[in-house]
C-alpha cells in the first residue's frame, strides 16, 4: 500500500454514515491480537474473541481517550493501557475499573466504550459506522453487503489500493466509462484504436442504478472465455459496484467498494469470485494479476489527479459519459437530506464513445 501524506490529499467529501463499510481482511483478526483501521475518519480497533466472534471498537478509551489498541487483549476483554479499565469488546461494556474501592458507588457496567456492529463476509470484516454522536445502535440495520455467488464451488480473489482523493472522486472514477481506453490500455484489453460508440441502457434500482443486461464489450478479450455472457452492473449507495456476468451455469461476479478512510482519502477494495475453470489452480493468480494491474492503473491516475485537486479547481461533468457520476451525486444528496428522491424515473439510454 502507498503511504498518503496529508499534503497530497485533495478536498474533503461529505460522508454517508449509518451503513456498512469493509474495514480490513478478517483473516488478520486472531484471538489475542488487535488490529487498527480508520473508517470515515473514525479510529477503530478490531479483533477476534476466543469464541471466534469479531469485534470493532472505537479506538479511544472512554476514560481519557488513549487508543485502546495501545493496551492488551486476552481474547476475552480489552484492557486499557492507562488505568487498566477492562471492556467486553463486542458490546463495549466496561467490566472492571481497577482503581475502585468499597467506598465507590460507580458501577463499571454502566460505562460503555464505543462498539460497532461487525460482521464477517467474503473474508472482510464489515463495520456498521453510525452517525457521529448516535447513542445506542438499533437492531434494524441494513443487510451486510455480500458478493453474489451462483454455485457451491468457486474461486475468489481480492485486492486493495489506497487512493489519495476523496470518496466522491474514487466513486466517479470507478463508474466513469470514458477513461478506459486511455488509462487501461493494454494489448489484452483494448487500445485507443478500438474506441467506438456505445449505447447502454440504465434503470433505477433502490439507492442506485443498474446498467441493464448486455453482452460485454466485444473488444474485451478476457470476456471471450465465457461464451455468450450477460452482464449486469449495479451501483448502490453508499459505495458499491456489483458486476455479475453469467453464461449458462458459468459465472463471474465482483463487488468493488470505495470506502472513505478520512473525508479526503479513500480505499478501493475489489472482491471477485467465479466458477469458470475453478479447478485450474492458476486462474486465481492470473485473475489477481490482471485485476491488480487494472486497479494500479486507476490508482496511479488518481494519485496524479489528486495533485491537481489540491488546488481546488472547478470541475465539469459532461453528457453522456459523466451521466452516471451526476446520478451518483443526486442519489447521495437525496440520501443525506432524506428526501427519498431518485434521479431516474425510468429506463434511460446513454451514448458515449470508449
Ligand atoms: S484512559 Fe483508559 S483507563 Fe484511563
Ligand atoms: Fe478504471
Amino acid at each position: 500500500m502507498i503511504e498518503l501524506s496529508r499534503e497530497t490529499a485533495g478536498p474533503p467529501a461529505e460522508l454517508i454514515f449509518g451503513d456498512w463499510y469493509p474495514a480490513l481482511r478478517s483473516k488478520e483478526l486472531r484471538a489475542g491480537k488487535m488490529s487498527r483501521a480508520l473508517l470515515l475518519g473514525v479510529p477503530l480497533v478490531l479483533g477476534r474473541k476466543k469464541d471466534g466472534r469479531i469485534f470493532a471498537m472505537r479506538d479511544l478509551c472512554p476514560h481519557r481517550g488513549i487508543p485502546l489498541s495501545a493496551g492488551w487483549f486476552d481474547g476475552e476483554t480489552v484492557q486499557c493501557k492507562y488505568h487498566g479499565w477492562r471492556f467486553e469488546p463486542c458490546s463495549g461494556q466496561c467490566k472492571e475499573i481497577p482503581s475502585l474501592t468499597n467506598h465507590d458507588v460507580l458501577e463499571p457496567g454502566k460505562i460503555f466504550a464505543g462498539a460497532y456492529p461487525c460482521e464477517e463476509r467474503d473474508g472482510y470484516a464489515w463495520v456498521y459506522v453510525p452517525e457521529p454522536g448516535t447513542g445506542r445502535i438499533g437492531d434494524k440495520l441494513p443487510p451486510v453487503p455480500e458478493l453474489p455467488k451462483f454455485s457451491e464451488r468457486y474461486r475468489s480473489a481480492h485486492l486493495v489500493a489506497d487512493l489519495p482523493c476523496n470518496v466522491d472522486h474514487g466513486i466517479i472514477g470507478l463508474m466513469d466509462p470514458a477513461h478506459g481506453p486511455f488509462v487501461h490500455q493494454a494489448w489484452w484489453w483494448r487500445s485507443k484504436a478500438s474506441i467506438h460508440e456505445k449505447t447502454k441502457q440504465f434503470e433505477p434500482i433502490p439507492q442506485g442504478f443498474r446498467m441493464s443486461p448486455h453482452a460485454p464489450s466485444s473488444n474485451s478479450a478476457p470476456y471471450k472465455l465465457l461464451g455468450k455472457p450477460v452482464t449486469t452492473i449495479d451501483f448502490v449507495l453508499p459505495n458499491r459496484r456489483y458486476e455479475t456476468i453469467r453464461a449458462g451455469n458459468r459465472w463471474f461476479t465482483s463487488l468493488t467498494t470505495v470506502t472513505p478512510v478520512t473525508a479526503s482519502t479513500c480505499r478501493i477494495d475489489v472482491l471477485a469470485a467465479w466458477n469458470i475453470a475453478y479447478w485450474v489452480p492458476f486462474v486465481t493468480s492470473i485473475a489477481t494479476f490482471f485485476g491488480a494491474r487494472f486497479v494500479r492503473q486507476d490508482q496511479q491516475t488518481m494519485i496524479e489527479q489528486a495533485e491537481g485537486l489540491r488546488f481546488n479547481p472547478a470541475l465539469m461533468l459532461i453528457d453522456d459519459a459523466d451521466q452516471p457520476a451526476k446520478w451518483y451525486f443526486s442519489l447521495k444528496q437525496a440520501r443525506l437530506k432524506g428526501t427519498g428522491e431518485h434521479p431516474l424515473s425510468g429506463p434511460v439510454t446513454l451514448h458515449w464513445r470508449s
